[in-house]
């Protein structure tokens, strides 16, 4: 089977973090959430991955590589504008070719393995095997309704009056029919070719459409919210590892990770923290949840529930939650002021003077 992993989207919920960067490569406990789906597809042995990019292909070509760091051989195909799912598979039909393929949306988290998703389905005659978990807000995905039988009777992409909470995942399962599908189907009102649609076709046709329902969590990461709650998530399986000798000034609890040279003087730490290389911590209280990109520095402040990137700093802000700052991003405080809490989301480059009023 191949991989065909789609992060080819603008990341418009994102924004401002994703004005310049990739949303498929915003850090997850100091990790692009596209690697995570990398290493998902390697673990069950699909090495043969297509990547679907778009206007951020650079950035994604440099932070992915060829893949041989995973054992992977990566194959990258440009899709010139973000027109759906479905186009998705449209343009990457010479890479396909008949073979059996896992599509995976590069934006989207999940605990479990993809190990029982993928079992049996190469070898049997399904033509589409979908994963769908129950959400609290099922007209922001595509739902599927259920018959008594326990099929799935319809599939309607974000639709005003859902049928059920039953959403569909971002890991689908498909064989060669659905290169039919998608040149069958007309784009949606939101002018994509939706890959609900060609679902939906293939079940009209009675083709063989199967499901799974999720275990374990899954985060399709393209908003703050569901993104720190991710962070979250994947920090809570974190064990204590330190590459940097901690200074007898600090308290340290819960797990905690560090990378290279990293200095802390005179500062409470409160897991689950991941620390990157070359981090300057001092005066602070960090944690729990935070995950601190590399060479970032964080000085009499406290920071908690936040993902921050490479070279930012933090200073002076006396409550920094449930924030999201890009690469070398600069907010500041006054030390001697007791600031209302702080929850921003910053792109990359931004400077932010608190003020008190
Ligand atoms: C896409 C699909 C939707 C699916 C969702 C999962 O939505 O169109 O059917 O439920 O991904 O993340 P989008 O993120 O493009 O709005």
């Amino acid at each position: 089977m191949k991989g065909l992993i789609l992060s080819g989207g603008s990341g418009r919920r994102l924004r401002p973090i994703t004005h310049k960067t990739a949303k498929q490569l915003v850090p997850i406990a100091n990790k692009p959430i596209l690697h995570y789906v990398i290493e998902d597809l390697v673990g069950v042995g699909i090495t043969d991955i297509g990547i679907v990019v778009g206007d951020t292909a650079e950035e994604i070509e440099r932070s992915v590589g060829t893949g041989s760091r995973w054992g992977a051989d990566i194959t990258y195909i440009k899709q010139k504008e973000p027109l759906g799912l479905a186009h998705a598979v449209l343009i990457s039909e010479e890479f396909l070719g008949q073979e059996k393929f896992v599509m995976y949306l590069g934006d989207n988290m999940f605990e479990d393995s993809l190990h029982e998703v993928v079992e049996g389905f190469e070898a049997s005659s399904t033509n589409a095997r979908l994963l769908l978990s129950k959400v609290d807000e099922p007209q922001n995905f595509g739902v599927a309704e259920i018959d008594e039988q326990g099929n799935i009777k319809n599939l309607i992409e974000k639709p005003e009056d859902p049928k059920s909470d039953l959403a569909l995942v971002g890991v689908y399962l498909f064989d060669s029919t659905i290169h039919t599908a998608v040149k069958t189907i007309e784009p949606s009102d939101r002018g994509e070719l939706e890959i609900t649609d060609a679902i939906q076709w293939m079940i009209s046709k009675e083709k063989n459409v199967e499901h799974r329902t999720l275990k374990g969590w899954w985060i399709d990461t393209g908003k703050k919210d569901p993104l720190l709650l991710c962070n979250e998530l994947v920090l809570d399986q974190i064990e204590t590892f330190h590459l940097s000798q901690i200074s007898e000034t600090v308290t340290l609890k819960g797990d905690v990770v560090t990378g290279e040279n990293v200095e802390i003087i005179d500062s409470k730490i409160q897991g689950p923290v991941v620390i990157g290389s070359g981090v300057k911590i001092e005066k602070s209280t960090i944690g729990p949840y935070v995950s601190i990109g590399d060479d970032c520095k964080i000085e009499y402040s406290s920071v908690e529930r936040s993902v921050l990137m490479e070279k930012s700093l933090v200073s002076g802000v006396t409550q920094l939650t449930k924030s999201v700052l890009g690469r070398e991003v600069q907010i500041k405080g006054k030390p001697t002021d007791s600031q209302e809490p702080t929850s921003v989301m910053l792109g990359d480059r931004t400077k932010v003077e608190l003020e008190n009023d």
